[in-house]
């Protein structure tokens, strides 16, 4: 009996030790593909300015200022998806200065990429998924007066190995075009 169960024990040990060492091969084996090969992606945002109005937020009593964008977008994410892509999370990011000073970052639209098949985006007079307003409910405000940064960005989940972030696409010094309330 005790024979039996160190022999269990010392195989389920090897098979562990194993299964570590395969991780741990993939995980370089990923790795030392991408320094190699790394990933070129490109493209494209345009929108030629970000309106705001005076809009209420869902569940929310109060009209502020809201951003709404209408954008086209194309990228080919296709050169992200190899042997060990399980999926990409891709996000448009608004970043601007607000009144105070301090750069936000917000995600205002996103999708999720399962298939490479699925690795070619192409939207056309799309709209912020998300509302575009400032945290605490002020409104941009008169402090908008700047412009914003539109960055498509990507965060590539693979079967095995660590999460890898990057950007495909930017897009600088979008005016704000504050408008009366509709
Ligand atoms: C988006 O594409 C459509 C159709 O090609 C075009 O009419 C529109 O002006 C474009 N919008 C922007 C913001 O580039
Ligand atoms: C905000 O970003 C701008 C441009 O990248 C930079 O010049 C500025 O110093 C940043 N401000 C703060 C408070 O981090
Ligand atoms: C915003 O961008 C426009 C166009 O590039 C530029 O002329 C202007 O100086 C920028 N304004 C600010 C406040 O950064």
């Amino acid at each position: 009996m005790h024979s039996l169960f160190t022999r269990i024990n010392n195989v389920s040990a090897l098979l562990s030790s194993c299964v570590m060492s395969l991780v741990i091969a993939i995980t370089l084996a990923s790795l030392l593909q991408e320094a190699i090969f790394p990933p070129q992606v490109d493209g494209q945002i345009s929108m030629r300015a970000t309106m705001v109005y005076q809009a209420k937020a869902y569940r929310q009593k109060r009209k502020q200022e809201m951003g709404f964008l209408n954008f086209n977008m194309t990228a080919d994410l296709s050169p992200l998806f190899t042997w060990n892509t399980k999926q990409l999370f891709v996000s448009l990011e608004a970043e601007y200065e607000n009144i105070k000073g301090v750069n936000n970052t917000i995600v205002l639209w996103d999708r999720i990429v399962r298939r490479p098949e699925d690795a070619k985006v192409n939207v056309v007079g799309a709209r912020n998924k998300y509302a575009f307003k400032e945290v605490g409910g002020k409104g941009f405000g008169k402090g908008v007066a700047g412009n914003a940064s539109y960055a498509l960005k990507y965060n590539l989940m693979p079967y095995m190995g660590v999460l890898r972030y990057g950007e495909v696409t930017r897009l600088s010094n979008v005016p704000f075009e504050v408008r009366e309330e509709l």
